[in-house]
């Protein structure tokens, strides 16, 4: 566990920074805060990106040094932003970001903005995150309550029901780029909350890797490991696609769609994206009535 705020939760800020730059009806979407949230080289990569030769320079070099990583972080944003719009518009009350990091959709998203939305995160990141919105705006939104809290302590519901998270509503539910760095009760705990917290027809948007990659170690280890193992966040839980539909079964979830981001990218013109890998998913499952 890092001491200080989320590395790898920079380095998706920076993708995000990154794409955003893009001139308007070629970027997949449009976070005007990511920016705020890079110090040093990231935050001097995002801004050169912001012209069309910094903005190759700036994509061949991250490519180069986290093959597939920054096109994956694009699409998976661009598919969660979607998934989330469409569940608020299809009458989810309230929208939990679990390990929100860096993550703007409670300002960016127009839907998300007419609700309650509550962002649970490990303090240093949640504080680092608070200081830049105020630096920025002056101000926090006033339609996201921040909890900050670990996923691997008991009773993930307590602290965000204590914050006015309410249960039995049709709410909508993120956790993107955290499932790999949680244990499995931890995953179990948390899902289980999900399915007594939210009613029937309520969203879960997430993403995994493939548990194929955290078996394959050694030679063969994709960069990824290696690069989030190096800032203290390594890699150390995963789901087999091929079992997801009995998984989500057994906890009161049924899948909805669930793709790499390999293949949503044939689907989206993410520059870079034929490097993007096979083992990085993005998914979503709903909660049944009979849990
Ligand atoms: C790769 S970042 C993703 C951040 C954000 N969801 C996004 O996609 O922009 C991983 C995030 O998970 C959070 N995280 C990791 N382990 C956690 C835990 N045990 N409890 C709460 N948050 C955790 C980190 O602080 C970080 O913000």
């Amino acid at each position: 566990m890092p001491e200080g705020p989320s590395k790898t939760a920079e380095y998706v800020a920076t993708f995000r920074a990154v794409e955003s730059a893009r001139p308007e009806g070629e970027r997949l979407f449009s976070d005007p805060y990511a920016a705020s949230f890079l110090d040093g080289k990231l935050r001097l990569g995002a801004a050169l990106a912001r012209n069309g030769m910094g903005q190759r320079l700036v994509c061949r070099y991250i490519d180069r040094n986290w093959p597939g990583s920054r096109p994956s972080a694009v699409i998976r944003t661009r598919l969660i932003d979607d998934a989330v719009t469409a569940a608020i518009e299809g009458g989810a009350e309230q929208l939990a970001i679990l390990g929100a990091g860096y993550d703007t959709r409670g300002l960016r998203l127009p839907a998300a903005r007419e609700i309650p939305v509550f962002e649970l995160d490990q303090p240093p990141t949640q504080e680092r995150k608070k200081q830049r919105l105020r630096a920025r705006d002056g101000d926090l939104p006033s339609n996201v309550t921040y909890v900050p809290f670990d996923l691997l302590d008991e009773g993930v519901g307590a602290p965000l029901e204590r914050a006015g998270f309410r249960t039995g509503l049709k709410s909508v539910y993120i956790w993107e780029g955290v499932l790999s760095y949680l244990t499995p009760e931890a995953v179990d705990q948390t899902l289980a909350w999900i399915t007594a917290s939210g009613a029937p027809g309520s969203r879960l948007v997430y993403t995994y890797v493939d548990v194929a990659l955290l078996k394959q170690g050694g030679e063969d280890e994709p960069p990824w490991s290696s690069q989030v193992a190096k800032v203290g966040e390594p890699f150390r839980y995963g789901l087999d696609p091929a079992k997801m539909d009995a998984f989500l079964g057994d906890r009161g979830l049924k899948p909805v769609w669930d793709q790499s981001t390999l293949e949503a990218i044939a689907q989206h013109a993410v520059p870079g994206g034929r490097n993007a890998p096979g083992f990085y998913r993005v998914a979503e499952a709903e909660v049944l009535p009979d849990r």
